[in-house]
Protein backbone atom coordinates (compact mmCIF):
# COMPACT_ATOMS: atom_id res chain seq x y z
CA UNK A 1 0.00 0.00 0.00
CA UNK A 2 1.72 2.95 -0.74
CA UNK A 3 0.59 6.85 0.24
CA UNK A 4 1.49 10.24 -0.83
CA UNK A 5 1.70 12.69 1.78
CA UNK A 6 1.53 16.45 0.45
CA UNK A 7 2.83 19.08 2.62
CA UNK A 8 1.12 22.27 1.75
CA UNK A 9 2.07 24.52 4.11
CA UNK A 10 5.22 27.25 3.85
CA UNK A 11 6.01 26.40 7.12
CA UNK A 12 7.90 23.48 7.85
CA UNK A 13 7.19 23.12 11.79
CA UNK A 14 3.74 24.68 11.49
CA UNK A 15 0.40 23.25 12.43
CA UNK A 16 -0.45 21.35 9.53
CA UNK A 17 2.98 19.55 8.86
CA UNK A 18 2.90 18.61 12.40
CA UNK A 19 -0.63 17.13 11.47
CA UNK A 20 0.45 15.21 8.84
CA UNK A 21 3.63 13.80 10.25
CA UNK A 22 1.85 12.79 13.21
CA UNK A 23 -0.96 10.83 9.98
CA UNK A 24 2.39 9.75 8.03
CA UNK A 25 3.84 8.29 11.42
CA UNK A 26 -0.05 6.21 12.08
CA UNK A 27 0.00 5.31 8.15
CA UNK A 28 3.79 3.51 8.61
CA UNK A 29 2.88 2.00 11.60
CA UNK A 30 0.32 0.66 10.12
CA UNK A 31 2.58 -0.85 7.26
CA UNK A 32 2.19 1.80 4.40
CA UNK A 33 4.81 2.68 2.84
CA UNK A 34 4.73 6.61 2.58
CA UNK A 35 6.61 9.35 0.18
CA UNK A 36 6.36 12.63 1.46
CA UNK A 37 6.49 15.89 -0.72
CA UNK A 38 7.35 19.42 0.55
CA UNK A 39 5.75 21.75 -1.49
CA UNK A 40 8.02 24.94 -0.61
CA UNK A 41 11.23 22.81 -1.39
CA UNK A 42 10.04 22.02 -4.94
CA UNK A 43 10.45 23.97 -8.45
CA UNK A 44 6.90 24.18 -9.61
CA UNK A 45 5.50 26.75 -11.72
CA UNK A 46 2.12 27.71 -11.73
CA UNK A 47 -0.03 26.20 -15.02
CA UNK A 48 0.20 28.15 -17.74
CA UNK A 49 -2.93 27.07 -19.54
CA UNK A 50 -1.55 26.41 -22.88
CA UNK A 51 -2.93 23.11 -22.71
CA UNK A 52 0.18 21.02 -24.20
CA UNK A 53 -1.08 18.30 -21.77
CA UNK A 54 -3.84 17.76 -24.96
CA UNK A 55 -1.65 15.60 -26.55
CA UNK A 56 -0.99 12.77 -23.69
CA UNK A 57 -2.31 14.14 -20.66
CA UNK A 58 1.05 14.73 -18.91
CA UNK A 59 2.04 18.71 -18.43
CA UNK A 60 4.45 19.74 -20.88
CA UNK A 61 6.50 22.35 -18.46
CA UNK A 62 9.61 20.21 -17.37
CA UNK A 63 10.09 21.00 -13.74
CA UNK A 64 9.66 19.21 -10.11
CA UNK A 65 5.59 18.51 -11.24
CA UNK A 66 6.39 15.81 -13.68
CA UNK A 67 8.04 13.75 -10.57
CA UNK A 68 4.97 14.46 -8.71
CA UNK A 69 2.70 13.54 -11.69
CA UNK A 70 3.82 9.62 -11.67
CA UNK A 71 3.87 9.80 -7.69
CA UNK A 72 0.34 11.00 -8.10
CA UNK A 73 -0.48 8.29 -10.66
CA UNK A 74 0.94 5.60 -8.39
CA UNK A 75 -0.07 6.04 -4.95
CA UNK A 76 -3.22 4.47 -3.29
CA UNK A 77 -4.05 6.93 -0.83
CA UNK A 78 -3.25 10.63 -0.77
CA UNK A 79 -3.10 12.77 2.39
CA UNK A 80 -2.68 16.81 2.04
CA UNK A 81 -1.91 19.25 4.04
CA UNK A 82 -3.33 22.82 3.67
CA UNK A 83 -3.15 26.08 6.02
CA UNK A 84 -6.30 28.56 5.05
CA UNK A 85 -5.37 31.16 3.32
CA UNK A 86 -7.82 34.05 2.92
CA UNK A 87 -10.60 31.21 2.93
CA UNK A 88 -8.55 29.06 0.46
CA UNK A 89 -5.59 26.59 0.52
CA UNK A 90 -2.07 27.78 -0.03
CA UNK A 91 -1.04 29.29 -2.82
CA UNK A 92 2.05 26.16 -2.97
CA UNK A 93 -0.92 23.95 -2.65
CA UNK A 94 -2.99 25.31 -5.59
CA UNK A 95 -0.05 25.84 -7.73
CA UNK A 96 0.08 21.32 -7.40
CA UNK A 97 -3.95 21.51 -7.41
CA UNK A 98 -3.69 23.74 -10.89
CA UNK A 99 -0.64 21.88 -12.71
CA UNK A 100 -2.85 18.47 -12.25
CA UNK A 101 -5.23 20.06 -14.91
CA UNK A 102 -3.32 17.79 -17.07
CA UNK A 103 -5.28 14.62 -15.21
CA UNK A 104 -8.54 16.33 -15.81
CA UNK A 105 -7.13 17.06 -19.47
CA UNK A 106 -6.62 13.08 -19.92
CA UNK A 107 -10.05 12.26 -18.11
CA UNK A 108 -12.18 14.22 -19.55
CA UNK A 109 -10.89 15.44 -23.48
CA UNK A 110 -8.38 12.33 -23.90
CA UNK A 111 -10.10 9.02 -22.28
CA UNK A 112 -13.53 11.22 -22.41
CA UNK A 113 -14.95 9.69 -19.53
CA UNK A 114 -18.43 12.17 -18.77
CA UNK A 115 -17.83 14.72 -15.69
CA UNK A 116 -19.08 13.18 -12.59
CA UNK A 117 -18.82 9.94 -13.84
CA UNK A 118 -15.45 8.66 -12.98
CA UNK A 119 -14.91 6.10 -10.82
CA UNK A 120 -13.42 7.07 -7.49
CA UNK A 121 -11.15 4.27 -6.76
CA UNK A 122 -8.50 5.66 -4.30
CA UNK A 123 -9.18 7.63 -1.07
CA UNK A 124 -8.04 10.86 0.08
CA UNK A 125 -7.15 12.90 3.16
CA UNK A 126 -7.36 16.06 3.64
CA UNK A 127 -5.57 18.00 6.58
CA UNK A 128 -6.45 21.67 7.46
CA UNK A 129 -5.84 24.45 10.19
CA UNK A 130 -7.39 28.11 10.63
CA UNK A 131 -6.55 30.83 12.95
CA UNK A 132 -10.27 31.92 13.24
CA UNK A 133 -13.41 30.39 14.55
CA UNK A 134 -16.13 30.93 11.65
CA UNK A 135 -18.49 28.44 10.66
CA UNK A 136 -17.54 29.03 7.11
CA UNK A 137 -13.86 28.46 7.26
CA UNK A 138 -13.28 25.75 5.43
CA UNK A 139 -16.29 26.16 3.24
CA UNK A 140 -14.11 27.33 0.10
CA UNK A 141 -11.38 25.10 0.47
CA UNK A 142 -13.40 21.87 1.00
CA UNK A 143 -14.93 23.15 -2.37
CA UNK A 144 -12.05 22.81 -4.54
CA UNK A 145 -10.14 20.08 -2.81
CA UNK A 146 -13.40 17.80 -3.00
CA UNK A 147 -13.30 18.44 -7.40
CA UNK A 148 -9.27 17.82 -7.14
CA UNK A 149 -9.53 14.73 -5.43
CA UNK A 150 -12.46 13.63 -7.94
CA UNK A 151 -9.97 14.63 -10.75
CA UNK A 152 -7.43 12.11 -9.48
CA UNK A 153 -9.97 9.27 -8.72
CA UNK A 154 -10.33 9.91 -5.31
CA UNK A 155 -12.94 9.69 -2.75
CA UNK A 156 -12.66 12.74 -0.07
CA UNK A 157 -12.69 10.22 2.10
CA UNK A 158 -11.90 12.10 5.66
CA UNK A 159 -10.82 15.62 6.75
CA UNK A 160 -9.35 16.81 9.65
CA UNK A 161 -10.57 20.44 9.98
CA UNK A 162 -9.66 22.62 13.34
CA UNK A 163 -10.35 25.89 13.73
CA UNK A 164 -8.21 28.10 16.45
CA UNK A 165 -4.35 27.55 15.35
CA UNK A 166 -3.13 30.31 15.04
CA UNK A 167 0.94 30.16 15.28
CA UNK A 168 3.45 28.31 14.90
CA UNK A 169 3.26 24.71 16.55
CA UNK A 170 -0.37 25.42 18.43
CA UNK A 171 -1.19 22.23 17.55
CA UNK A 172 1.19 21.00 20.18
CA UNK A 173 -1.11 21.99 22.61
CA UNK A 174 -3.72 20.03 21.78
CA UNK A 175 -3.00 16.48 21.73
CA UNK A 176 -6.41 15.25 20.58
CA UNK A 177 -5.85 16.51 17.23
CA UNK A 178 -2.60 14.83 17.01
CA UNK A 179 -4.01 11.68 17.96
CA UNK A 180 -7.08 12.01 15.32
CA UNK A 181 -4.41 12.66 12.54
CA UNK A 182 -2.40 9.47 14.05
CA UNK A 183 -5.62 7.47 13.90
CA UNK A 184 -6.68 8.54 10.18
CA UNK A 185 -3.40 7.49 8.74
CA UNK A 186 -3.28 4.29 10.67
CA UNK A 187 -7.11 3.95 8.73
CA UNK A 188 -5.83 5.41 6.01
CA UNK A 189 -3.17 2.81 5.37
CA UNK A 190 -5.52 0.10 6.42
C1 LIG B 1 -1.49 34.65 4.01
C2 LIG B 1 -2.30 34.16 5.17
C3 LIG B 1 -3.68 34.14 5.09
C4 LIG B 1 -4.45 33.64 6.12
N1 LIG B 1 -5.80 33.61 5.99
C5 LIG B 1 -6.56 33.11 7.00
C6 LIG B 1 -7.98 33.07 6.87
O1 LIG B 1 -8.58 33.47 5.87
N2 LIG B 1 -8.70 32.58 7.92
C7 LIG B 1 -8.10 32.13 9.06
O2 LIG B 1 -8.80 31.69 9.99
N3 LIG B 1 -6.75 32.11 9.19
C8 LIG B 1 -5.97 32.59 8.19
N4 LIG B 1 -4.59 32.59 8.32
C9 LIG B 1 -3.96 31.95 9.49
C10 LIG B 1 -3.51 30.49 9.21
O3 LIG B 1 -4.54 29.73 8.62
C11 LIG B 1 -3.10 29.80 10.52
O4 LIG B 1 -2.02 30.50 11.09
C12 LIG B 1 -2.74 28.33 10.36
O5 LIG B 1 -2.59 27.73 11.62
C13 LIG B 1 -1.45 28.16 9.56
O6 LIG B 1 -1.23 26.79 9.37
P1 LIG B 1 0.28 26.24 9.22
O7 LIG B 1 0.94 26.49 10.54
O8 LIG B 1 0.11 24.80 8.93
O9 LIG B 1 0.91 27.00 8.11
C14 LIG B 1 -3.81 33.14 7.30
C15 LIG B 1 -2.40 33.17 7.40
C16 LIG B 1 -1.66 33.69 6.35
C17 LIG B 1 -0.16 33.71 6.48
Amino acid sequence: MSILAVYGSPRRRGNTSLLLKKAVEGAREAGAEVDEIVLRDLRMAPCLEIYGCKETGRCVIQDDFQQVYDQLVACRGLMLASPIFFYAVSAHTKILMDRCQSFWVKKHWIEKVPFGRGELNRKGLFISAGATGGKRLFDGALLSIRYFFEVLDMELWRTLLYRGLDHEGDVLEHSEYLEEAYQAGRELAQ
